[in-house]
């Protein structure tokens, strides 16, 4: 719902040492309680002044999200989360290990965050980014940004500019491009417990990290990708059918020599499906309705590419989209999480 007379400026920074007067075009917007979608090195971020209920209310509306469904507050500096959350010993050494980067802590709430941000909860979730453009940002402001995946709510998060222009022109201020998103899935999202941590979200901060820094590390149901019947996820934002194209979407658990013939089979049966893949199984297949994600075994690629994928692939008008499911271990855990909510748990064993 594009509004009349509402316009998105859109602006493009590479090297904030030389974008000074944009970057302060793009603060006093969020000092005025607007919006601006913002680049970090997971994926954009639609942002608004972590301090004010009005902005979060504008999130919400803009992103079309329940507004019981907590925004993440982004930091210039792992130390600034004291004066909006309570900390402990092993926050800081989880800030030791992995901040400015793709790690996001759930801490008790300071009464400087408003409860419309952390949707109602006592505990807010911070993060500090490591995008240049993001922390620069962040320091002219002068306050956290509070910042969901700059995606209309359920659609893949937004990895570069066009999509973020696609789902949210008009509905925003400001857009900053600041080119592809290098890791391109969101954060790890962790709640401390005791000496260890809940694993909530998993993302390029892997489980195997968390374990050398971390006393003990428990694998939420939702970080599993498993649907737990009767448990209710602490990250709110994991209830929802999320990532989803509008094709239908679905995994095959099997290796390559039962993928290929599969795919042949479905498409000789006269089936029109598109398929995400590597650059191996693409040359086998074809390069008809054939989406490639990364090398066989690069999973970082293959999480880099993998929101653009989906979406490129649902561009295509196909009536299923089909992708062989990815490990479970190290970063694949992340892609296997996000893919399996994607296809709202449709596995097909081949
Ligand atoms: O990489 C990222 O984390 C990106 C970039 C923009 O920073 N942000 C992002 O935000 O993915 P969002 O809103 O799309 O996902 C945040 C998740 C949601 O599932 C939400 O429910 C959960 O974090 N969350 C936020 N605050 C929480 C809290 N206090 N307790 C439990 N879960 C929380
Ligand atoms: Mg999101």
């Amino acid at each position: 719902m594009k509004t009349e007379n509402f316009k998105t400026e859109l602006i493009r920074i590479t090297d904030p040492d030389a974008s000074a007067f944009d970057l302060e075009c793009a603060a006093s917007i969020l000092r005025a309680g607007g919006l601006v979608v913002f680049p970090t090195e997971t994926v954009y971020g639609l942002g608004g002044d972590a301090t004010a209920a009005g902005a979060a209310q504008k999130i919400y509306a803009a992103k079309g999200r329940p507004s019981n469904n907590p925004l993440i507050i982004h930091i210039a500096e792992p130390a600034d989360a004291e004066r909006y959350a309570v900390t402990n010993e092993l926050y800081y050494k989880l800030a030791h290990a992995f901040m400015p980067g793709p790690l996001t802590v759930i801490l008790p709430k300071r009464p400087t965050i408003p409860h419309e941000v952390t949707g109602g909860l006592d505990t807010v979730a911070v993060r500090c980014p490591s995008h240049p453009v993001a922390r620069a940002l962040i320091a002219r402001f002068g306050l956290p940004i509070a910042a969901p995946s700059a995606n209309i709510s359920g659609r893949p998060s937004p990895t570069s500019v066009e999509y973020c222009i696609s789902d949210l022109d008009g509905k925003v201020d400001m857009i900053i491009d600041g080119g592809e998103c290098d890791i391109g899935i969101e954060s790890t999202i962790v709640m401390i417990k005791d000496h260890g941590v809940v694993l909530l979200r998993p993302g390029a901060v892997t489980y195997d990290a968390l374990c050398c820094v971390c006393e003990s590390v428990e694998l939420s149901a939702a970080a599993a990708g498993v649907t737990a019947e009767n448990e209710r996820p602490i990250a709110p934002g994991m209830m929802y059918r999320h990532y989803a194209p509008t094709s239908a979407f679905v995994l095959l658990d099997g290796d390559e020599s039962a993928f290929l013939p599969y795919i042949a089979a479905r498409r000789a049966a006269g089936e029109r499906c598109a398929v995400i893949c590597s650059i191996e199984e693409a040359r086998q297949l074809g390069e008809q309705e054939t989406i490639i994600y990364g090398g066989p075994h690069d999973l970082a690629q293959q999480a880099h590419r993998l929101f653009s994928a989906l979406r490129e692939a649902d561009a295509l008008g196909c009536s299923v989209i089909y992708a062989r499911k990815p490990p479970t271990d190290g970063l694949g855990l992340a892609l296997y999480n996000r893919m399996i909510r994607a296809a709202s748990h449709t596995v097909i064993k081949i």
